[in-house]
């Protein structure tokens, strides 16, 4: 993940017994390439131990000890002024209160006060606790000052009950993360629409037409979108847990997706259509469901609207975002047919593949595309991920947009 590559995240770890979850947030970082110092509040190390994040991180894990400890005196706020981002998971009732109020008695608040990058607190508590007047007055305070608040979500607590106290789990934290790095990117304050999966049209009650495509490119292109800044709407058939910061509007048919693509757009700077759409639906849906009994049934098809043609046609006109990407999957004369569709649909780039290959295409987490743009060049990208491919094209789009 290139938004975490390199980037200085300050972990602090306060006393809840979410604190084993925070290893796994530790790990999964410098997983992807962040450099991850630990703070364990004395609390926190009753939990867990600050062997278990130097063992994931590769890195020192701090304590209360740092605080009075023979480097004392560039620790206490070295820590806060070398980070790109402070993130307190799990952040305790008691933590909240210390930060609310400005308090600079232990070694992470020390850090937190130093610190000028974005805070992101991920709350973990009893739910009468979270949800008590003391801790929302002060979860308000500093959301007022510009931190970050992630969760806590519903669900089973350590005290045996259910209720909001959870910290949430590590890939939305992950998400929460992104999407606070990502600000002031390539794509700050860009709107950008991007469709994924396959339409489904209808035949009757109970059965649709529908193609093998499973949305995963275009989530990759959302996600990496928000990585870059931009406000991202996501325009989905399928069920795919979205990017955090997405907004998501779910649609079936292609009709859906052409209403939802045409009132998305018409604010944005760029359209990304990564969607599978029919090219032909049933001509008529059967109020009932067809009944073996009743013999085969000759199914007619119409010709289902065409999302691109629709916006770059003359009604849509002045309101066409900047930049409009389109997919074109192809068996075969790959290019021939993607510059066809390229100028037909009158693109700025087109990402060609080839879906015959068994490693790019539908259902696969690896593509092989070649991108055209509207000037004639041509770009081949070799074999990478979807993450890889939409990181790309979102700055080649980011490109075109400047
Ligand atoms: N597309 C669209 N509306 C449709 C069909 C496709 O907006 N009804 C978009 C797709 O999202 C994609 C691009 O057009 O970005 C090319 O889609 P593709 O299926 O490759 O091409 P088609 O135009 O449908 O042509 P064909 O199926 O004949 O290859």
């Amino acid at each position: 993940m290139p938004i975490l590559n390199d980037k200085q995240v300050l972990l602090g770890v306060t006393g809840s017994i979410a604190a084993y979850k925070a290893a796994d947030l530790a790990s999964k970082l410098t997983q992807a390439g962040a450099l991850v110092d630990v703070i364990l509040t004395p609390s926190a190390e009753k939990f867990v131990s600050p062997m278990t994040f130097q063992s994931l991180t590769g890195r020192r894990a701090y304590t209360e000890a740092d605080l009075w400890g023979s480097e004392a005196h560039v620790l206490h706020v070295g820590l806060g002024h070398s980070a790109d981002l402070v993130v307190i998971a799990p952040c305790t009732a008691n933590t909240l209160a210390k930060l609310a109020h400005g308090e600079a008695d232990s070694l992470l608040a020390v850090a937190v006060l130093a610190a000028r990058c974005p805070l992101l607190l991920a709350p973990a508590m009893e739910s009468n606790m979270y949800t008590h007047p003391a801790t929302q007055e002060n979860l308000a305070k500093l959301i007022e000052r510009g931190a970050y608040v992630a969760g806590p979500a519903e669900g089973h607590l350590a005290s045996g009950q259910s209720g909001r106290g959870r910290m949430i789990e590590t890939p939305e934290l992950l998400g929460h993360i992104r999407l606070v790095l990502g600000q002031k990117g390539l794509l700050d304050a860009k709107k950008v629409v991007v469709t994924a999966g396959g339409t489904q049209e209808p035949l009757d009650p109970v059965r649709v037409l529908t193609n093998r495509s499973s949305g995963k490119q275009g989530y990759a292109l959302a996600q990496a979108a928000i990585d870059a800044g931009a406000q991202v709407c996501l325009i989905s058939t399928v069920n795919l847990p979205p990017p955090v910061g997405a907004r998501v509007v779910e649609v079936h048919t292609a009709q859906e997706m052409l209403e939802a693509v045409l009132a998305e757009s018409a604010a944005a700077d760029a359209l990304i259509m990564a969607a599978a759409v029919a090219d032909f639906r049933p001509k008529k849906v059967a109020e009932s469901k067809m009944k073996k009994k009743d013999g085969i049934p000759q199914v007619e098809l119409e010709a289902a609207p065409d999302i691109l043609e629709a916006v770059a046609g003359p009604d849509f006109g002045e309101k066409r975002p900047k930049a409009v990407v389109g997919f074109a999957a192809e068996s075969r004369d790959l290019l021939v047919n993607a510059t066809n569709k390229l100028q037909s649909k009158k693109l700025d780039i087109i990402a060609a593949n080839d879906i015959s290959a068994s490693d790019a295409g539908f259902s696969v987490d690896t593509n092989r595309v070649t991108l055209l743009y509207a000037d004639g060049r041509n770009e081949a990208l070799p074999l990478m991920s979807k993450s890889e491919v939409a990181e790309t094209i979102i700055a080649r789009v980011a490109a075109l947009l400047e």
